[in-house]
């Protein structure tokens, strides 16, 4: 019988640097084959299911967890010349009344807050410093703010307000204490204008009270961009780091915003849903309720988060519980979104502002 003819064998493959491998029967590299395939299907599901429970955490309100696009985070906080840092959310306490106003603190400290924004003339910094103390929040981590009244702004006058707004809050330092008005009104007296156009008297006073340790940043309210150039023309050892102004969807301030930038002064939003008056009309604006919508948040939510997207600390006041709880969680809206906003925001006709001249029986306007 003729010999079987021997089949020649087929040359070994060779891989790129020309060394031969070995080769390998066909059944074990089809498993291995199946076996990578099954191995990079099981790795995809891990990614997606990951960013799926990224996505949850950081954007829990994005509607059906959709992910935007160049979604930045809002700051927390902002850091002032000083070195300290303000939180950029506070709880306003203005017309917070009496055994209202001490459960809206508790209720924001339990919420998150770390920032309350009173005033000597709010009349009720007794209730909230109770409060504060009760909270078991230590001072430290608490943002305190005050506000020097108009009938005080005489040097002599104003290291007893101060102390009486320290006592009653229950502390022996401010965070943050700010010439509430550019009025300098002893009461039952005229307005002092000399003062009033040139507080620097009243600032250097707010300078030593820093120099004590009684109060650690200093600040303005209600000053226009005159009423700051003349102020910081004076020999000042200490820059104002904060003006508290009013600021919202119907006052939104585009030239000062851009001043203050220019200036590295931090604004503060008062009213920044447009106060009790104008709440409700704030909260309608058709481009409010369609990005809340869109995004699954609330209007007040919408509002305040555009707020500190602009760069600046927001106010928002509430008694009511659960508004509290809501207006603290705040995060950046996508960036088409915001400039939808924005540009309602500045695009319509100009709303009167919050002007007490008048009635202060002023012959000139606080705001020129
Ligand atoms: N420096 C100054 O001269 C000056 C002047 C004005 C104000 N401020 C400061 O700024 C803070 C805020 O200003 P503001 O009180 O005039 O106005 P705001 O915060 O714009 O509005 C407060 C009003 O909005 C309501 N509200 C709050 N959250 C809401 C929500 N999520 N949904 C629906 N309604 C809501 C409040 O009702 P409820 O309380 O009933 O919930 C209240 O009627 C003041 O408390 C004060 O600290 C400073």
């Amino acid at each position: 019988m003729k010999p079987a003819a021997l089949r020649p064998y087929k040359p070994l493959p060779t891989d790129v640097e020309g060394q031969q491998k070995p080769s390998q029967p066909r059944s074990r590299g089809l498993k291995r084959t199946a076996f990578r395939i099954v191995a990079v299907v099981a790795l995809m599901v891990m990614l997606l299911s990951g960013v799926r429970h990224v996505s949850r955490i950081a954007l829990p309100r994005c509607k059906g967890g959709r992910l935007y696009q160049n979604i930045t985070s809002l700051p927390s906080h902002y850091t002032l010349p000083s070195g300290d840092k303000i939180p950029s959310v506070a709880l306003g306490v203005w017309q917070a009344g009496k055994n209202e106003v001490g459960k809206a603190v508790e209720t924001a400290l339990k919420a998150g807050y770390r920032h309350i924004d009173g005033a000597w003339i709010y009349r009720n910094e007794a209730e909230v410093g109770q409060a504060l103390n009760k909270s078991g929040v230590k001072r430290e981590d608490v943002w305190i703010t005050s506000k020097l009244w108009n009938s005080f702004h005489a040097p002599e006058d104003i290291e007893s307000t101060l102390d009486d707004s320290l006592a009653k809050l229950g502390t022996d330092y401010l965070d943050l204490y700010l010439i509430h008005w550019p009025v300098a009104q002893k009461s039952g007296k005229p307005y002092d204008k000399t003062l009033t156009e040139n507080p620097y008297p009243t600032w250097q006073k707010l300078e030593e009270m820093v120099e004590k340790g009684k109060v650690r940043n200093i600040g303005v309210s209600n000053f226009n961009i005159r009423r700051l150039e003349n102020l910081t023309a004076n020999p000042l050892k200490i820059r104002p780091a904060v003006n508290q102004v009013e600021i919202s969807y119907w006052v939104p301030q585009v030239e000062l915003i851009k001043w203050a930038k220019e200036h590295d002064l931090l604004l503060e939003a008062y009213s920044p849903l447009g106060s009790t008056g104008r709440v409700g009309e704030t909260l309608a604006v058709p481009e409010v309720k369609e990005i809340a919508q869109e995004l699954g948040m609330t209007p007040a939510q919408v509002v305040i988060s555009w707020h500190v997207q602009r760069g600046y600390v927001v106010l928002p006041k509430s008694v009511t519980p659960s508004r509290v709880e809501e207006n603290v969680h705040v995060r950046a809206l996508p960036p088409a979104l915001f400039e939808k906003l924005e540009t309602a925001a500045t695009s319509h006709k100009p709303y009167p502002r919050l002007n007490p001249s008048r009635g202060w029986g002023l012959d000139f306007d606080i705001f020129d």
